[in-house]
């Protein structure tokens, strides 16, 4: 099997890589380097120190076959499509930070113009090319926004009016970076309807963790954000708890997301390019379980002070998004436990590597004290 992963310098692409890698499929990889740059741009880098893809490629003996290039730009994609012809596309190559998306116009617009292109741009190749490819795309959770009523994968039954329908759940994203995300949704689902394209859209929680089986195995890492803009919250909790600063909960902290381990993310990823759709669209609520924001500070605090023996604060900030600070949540995950996911790395299991590994590296987390704090303001 041949596999391209788009974005495959990222935190999930390169765990994404080795796996498959070790699973014995030819593996393919695109990137353009933006999050890298994007990051330094915002004063921050990885919290854990990685390799240069090139150092990547070299301590892998040349298993990954690497392009360099924009997935923004349609030529690019359809050389590297009609050239490869891979049975699988993992599309994980988006601008990925909601904080980022909300900045200014211009950032906005670039999140959602490359965003939107990049998924079409795989679209049109894989159509034009009539070659029978399964694209995954990564979505996100955040698609759906916190409703007052329980989250289907994808679709629901509507009555209305004395009429019924099996209709697309509304989706009510709360930045410009997951109204891209909406967007890529609606697209796929066309291309699917018109073209009867192989879709996985893969509606994704909030990954945390550090090491997956093959970061051990090749001790190579992969990215690991805590800045303002490019950390997601329980990283960035964790990395505060290594530097003795209090966690910075937004707002009341009842706000409540879905959240998986970075192992799971690759086994679920893994067990849906083994389960191709036929000619389907198919969604994928892809987490583990849902948390507040209280909850899992209240878990980091406990780890850090047993495992490092500190007495962390947790604190509360302004909440700098515009969000429901109190909210009914309850998003259901059937269709990936019917393709065999159970969970392979508990919140449990997780936290305690994560503290070691950025306590091993609290020098560097040092020195990017002053990114954490929120500065990107949604009003
Ligand atoms: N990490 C999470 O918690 C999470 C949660 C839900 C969804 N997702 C989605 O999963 C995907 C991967 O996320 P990640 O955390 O690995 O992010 P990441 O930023 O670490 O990885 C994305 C990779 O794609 C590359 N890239 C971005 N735009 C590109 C372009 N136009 N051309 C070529 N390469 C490009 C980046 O350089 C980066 O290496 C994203 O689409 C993200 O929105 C992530």
């Amino acid at each position: 099997m041949k596999v391209l992963i788009l974005g495959i310098d990222g935190y999930i692409g390169f765990p994404l890589a080795l796996r498959l890698i070790d699973n014995g499929i030819d593996v393919y990889g695109a990137d353009n380097f933006y999050t890298r740059k994007r990051v330094m741009e915002v004063k921050s880098k990885s919290a854990i120190r990685i390799n240069s893809m090139n150092e990547r490629i070299s301590k892998l003996n040349n298993r990954i076959k690497f392009y360099r290039g924009d997935v923004s730009n349609s030529k690019f994609v359809y050389d590297l499509i009609r050239d490869i012809k891979p049975d699988a596309v993992v599309h994980l190559a988006e601008q990925r930070s909601a904080p980022y998306s909300m900045i200014s116009l211009k950032t906005a617009n670039e999140t959602l113009e490359k965003n939107i292109k990049s998924t079409m741009n795989i679209i049109y190749a894989v159509k034009d090319l009539k070659i029978d490819t399964h694209i995954v795309k990564l979505g996100s959770m955040g698609e759906y926004g916190t409703p007052n009523i329980d989250i289907p994968e994808g679709f629901f039954n509507v009555d209305y009016n004395n009429r019924n329908d099996y209709m697309v759940f509304p989706r009510m994203g709360q930045s410009w970076y997951h109204l891209s995300k909406v967007f890529d949704t609606y697209n796929l689902i066309l291309a699917n309807k018109i073209w009867d394209l192989n879709v996985s859209d893969v509606m994704q929680g909030v990954v945390y963790g550090s090491r997956t089986k093959e970061i051990n195995k090749y001790g190579l890492f992969t990215r690991f954000d805590i800045d303002e803009v490019y950390g997601t919250v329980l990283n960035r909790f964790v990395a505060e708890s290594v530097m003795g600063d209090p966690l910075t909960v937004y707002g009341e902290g009842n706000q409540k997301r879905t959240f998986l381990s970075l192992e799971d993310s690759i086994y679920c990823l893994n067990l849906i390019l083994n389960n191709p759709p036929d000619h389907e669209y198919k969604v994928y609520n892809q987490f583990d379980e849902y948390y507040s924001l209280n909850y899992l500070a209240g878990r980091v605090k406990e780890y850090a002070d047993e495992i490092l023996d500190k007495n962390v604060k947790i604190g509360h900030l302004e909440d700098p998004r515009v969000e429901s600070g109190n909210h009914y949540y309850n998003p259901v995950n059937e269709n990936l436990k019917k393709i065999g996911y159970r969970r392979q790395r508990s919140l449990d299991e997780e936290l305690p590597l994560m503290l070691r590994d950025l306590n091993s590296n609290k020098n560097r987390l040092l020195s990017l004290r002053n990114v954490i704090r929120p500065k990107t303001l949604w009003k």
